[in-house]
């Protein structure tokens, strides 16, 4: 990797790094002070989960108090059974009603636009809390009722984060559409969710040019005849349609509304949202969420995890989308709670220039700063120079998420931002688990670069074999957790069937992540990678599925097989072998790779867009007809073929597949 920074390429992964010395004192308060602190309760919150989690499901608001923590028929789980609470009303309005209104909850910048500073905004708690009952009256008016799925697209602007709390605070599920995702993909959400309302802006800024929001929630309804409204945002004052009778302005609707919708009391296990992931097969799934235990799960593990103290005048700053897991988790649910103010971005970390969030960190003090290893290894690259001409001595904790960190960009990351100062606490977790389930505690444990360290509290994580029986150390298997706990997905929308066999089947009693992993001697977890076609691109999920359908949707293709490969920033990147359609045989040119990297882009979204794209005129398959996915990425990474090809159908296919040469 080419950065001008001295550290070595090579770094041993033995290395430790305890907690800094002066923690507490920076800190103020430790939650988890050490290890043997971590440990007692760990083992309390696994020994004891309805005693732990009750405990802690206790510092929150909660209109009517539940009968029994957990009630468990594997694979379904309930938390807090009985109870009736609000996400929106723990968030906003108790922080309010506890006399904190006039404090910072969210800081949001925006993209700055040509020749002008960027665009902050700092919403209070009261302010928040007005807002979002004004959005949420607005839903209603537009004749959203609780239990109804309301979409939002938009980008990252603070309605964004107002519209999931408003949906929040009248119990209509969100669910939240990556801006980056395109018609098609739009289309299958909301038709999968059955949502009748969509909320979105009329553009996005990112690097000063204006995503069409609104124009791909046109194209998408044109298949979607069951859309009722459109709630359209002005953020970019891009010409866009609107459609008489389907299509509303915020600022027509929004700011009239009274303030005095009050949050709705809802059951613990009444829908929270919907968020739509990659599998290994067919469309993106639903995952469902709950309230009541994804409520306690986020602000609880983001409090532990990132050691968060309201008394310190902490500023938190996740430079996720809300479009994620990470950003619903650890921008809105998790943090707003926690009553430490939440850092929103719009645009990206290149623009206007590669130090972005540097300027960002130093404007405004941030404490704690959170993303992605993908993110990070492109900062070295863009080089040092950037971090450097900032004053980063604000930061206390770092996180990163998403796909495993490579012990150099660690070490970079480490040095160059937290001026090996800050503990770096590697979070692993996923869409379907709410929250973080194996994670280092900043005050507690020490940090080795690569490995995401120790289970989470409730979290009774385990490598296995395929029998359940755990892995000795240092010996690859099955990344599972064997017991329930609160931020658990509740199911996959609609799909029961795809939920017992994603999750539930290969490790009888046990959830399966999906993931494979080692413990070393200590008990510290290595994750490996996925054990499913789910490639982590850039930390993001894709399923290969996904883009070899889009590939032959194009109708230039009548067979492709993706794959993953190695690449330096995104960790993944994206290799497709395409047999052309026979009517474009002689086309096998650069032209025509860049017409479906161009077009998957635009199917799916920019995310989706092949790196390589090789011709073949046949896959390789196996006698019975399954194409052989471990020797095309043998391939697409360039490595000698050292398996048995025995079975393969054809042996002519593999000296063609060498010959076809990618971009
Ligand atoms: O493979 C693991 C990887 O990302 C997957 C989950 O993806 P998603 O649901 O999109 O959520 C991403 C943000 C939480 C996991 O199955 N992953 C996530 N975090 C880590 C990771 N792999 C290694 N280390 C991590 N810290």
């Amino acid at each position: 990797m080419s950065n001008d920074s001295s550290i070595q390429s090579v770094q041993s992964e033995d290395r430790i790094f305890p907690p800094p010395t002066d923690f507490a004192a920076r800190m103020g308060t430790v939650h988890v002070p050490d290890m043997e602190a971590y440990r007692v309760m760990h083992e309390r919150s696994i020994r004891d989960p309805e005693g732990f989690w009750g405990e802690v499901a206790a510092d929150f608001h909660w209109y009517k108090p539940w009968s029994k923590v957990l009630e468990w028929n594997l694979p379904d789980a309930k938390w807090f059974v009985g109870g009736t609470t609000n996400a929106c009303f723990n968030s906003v309005d108790r922080q309010v009603e506890n006399g904190y209104g006039h404090e910072l909850a969210i800081l949001w910048e925006g993209e700055p636009v040509a020749g002008h500073g960027p665009e902050i905004r700092r919403i209070t708690y009261s302010e928040l809390r007005d807002d979002v009952a004004r959005c949420a009256s607005a839903l209603e008016s537009l004749g959203v009722k609780k239990g109804d799925v309301v979409t939002l697209y938009m980008g990252m602007v603070p309605e964004l984060a107002i519209a999931v709390l408003a949906c929040a605070r009248i119990g209509a599920p969100h669910s939240v559409i990556f801006g980056g995702f395109a018609a098609q993909a739009i289309v299958d959400r909301v038709h999968d969710a059955g949502s009748a309302v969509i909320v979105t802006c009329d553009g996005a800024w990112r690097r000063g040019s204006v995503v069409p929001l609104k124009a791909n929630v046109d194209a998408a309804c044109e298949q979607l005849p069951g859309v009722r409204k459109v709630l359209v945002l002005k953020r970019t004052n891009n010409e866009v349609a609107m459609h008489a009778g389907r299509d509303v302005w915020w600022h027509d609707v929004v700011p009239a509304q009274p303030n005095t919708r009050a949050c709705e009391p809802v059951d613990s296990e009444h829908p929270l949202f919907l968020l739509y992931t990659s599998g290994s097969t067919g469309k993106p799934k639903g995952i469902l969420h709950t309230t009541g235990g994804y409520m306690v799960f986020t602000a609880a593990t983001a409090r532990w995890t990132f050691n968060l103290v309201p008394e310190q005048k902490q500023m938190y700053f996740c430079t996720a989308d809300i479009g994620w897991i990470t950003g619903h988790s650890y921008i809105v649910y998790g943090m707003l709670p926690n009553r430490v103010p939440t850092l929103m971005y719009e645009g990206a970390p290149n623009f206007p220039a590669e130090d972005r969030f540097w300027a960002i960190i130093a404007r405004h003090n941030v404490t704690h700063f959170y993303t992605a290893p993908t993110a990070i290894r492109s900062f070295m690259r863009w080089g040092d120079m950037h971090p450097a001409k900032h004053d980063l001595s604000s930061l206390r904790v770092l996180g990163t998420v998403g796909e495993p960190i490579n012990p150099e960009a660690w070490m970079w990351y480490h040095q160059m931002i937290g001026g090996s100062r800050c503990p770096i606490v590697d979070t692993m977790w996923q869409t379907e688990t709410g929250g973080h389930i194996i994670t280092p505690l900043p005050g507690a444990t020490p940090t080795t670069p690569g490995s995401c360290t120790m289970p989470m509290f409730g979290i009774d994580a385990a490598v296995v074999d395929d029998a359940g029986n755990e892995q000795p150390a240092n010996t690859g298997g099955l990344l599972v957790i064997r017991k329930p706990w609160p931020g658990m997905l509740r199911g996959v929308n609609g799909d029961r069937q795809r939920f017992i066999e994603t999750y539930w089947s290969r490790v009888p009693g046990m959830y399966l992540a999906g993931d494979s992993a080692r413990r070393d001697a200590r008990g510290y977890f290595w994750i490996m990678g996925r054990i499913d076609d789910v490639l982590n691109v850039s930390g993001h999920r894709l399923g290969t599925a996904e883009v070899e359908s889009s590939l032959v949707g194009s109708k230039l293709v009548v067979e492709a097989a993706v794959v993953g490969m190695p690449h330096e920033i995104k960790g993944t990147g994206i290799t497709a072998f395409c047999v052309l359609h026979p009517d474009h045989e002689n086309d096998a040119s650069d032209a025509m790779r860049k017409r479906l990297m161009e077009y998957v882009s635009k199917d799916i979204g920019p995310i989706a867009r092949p790196d390589v794209i090789r011709f073949t005129t046949a896959l390789p398959k196996t006698r019975s007809g399954k194409i052989m996915r471990r020797l095309l990425r043998d391939v697409a990474a360039g490595k000698e073929i050292t398996q048995d090809t025995t079975t393969l159908d054809d042996l002519g296919v593999l000296a063609k597949l060498r010959a076809s040469d990618g971009e």
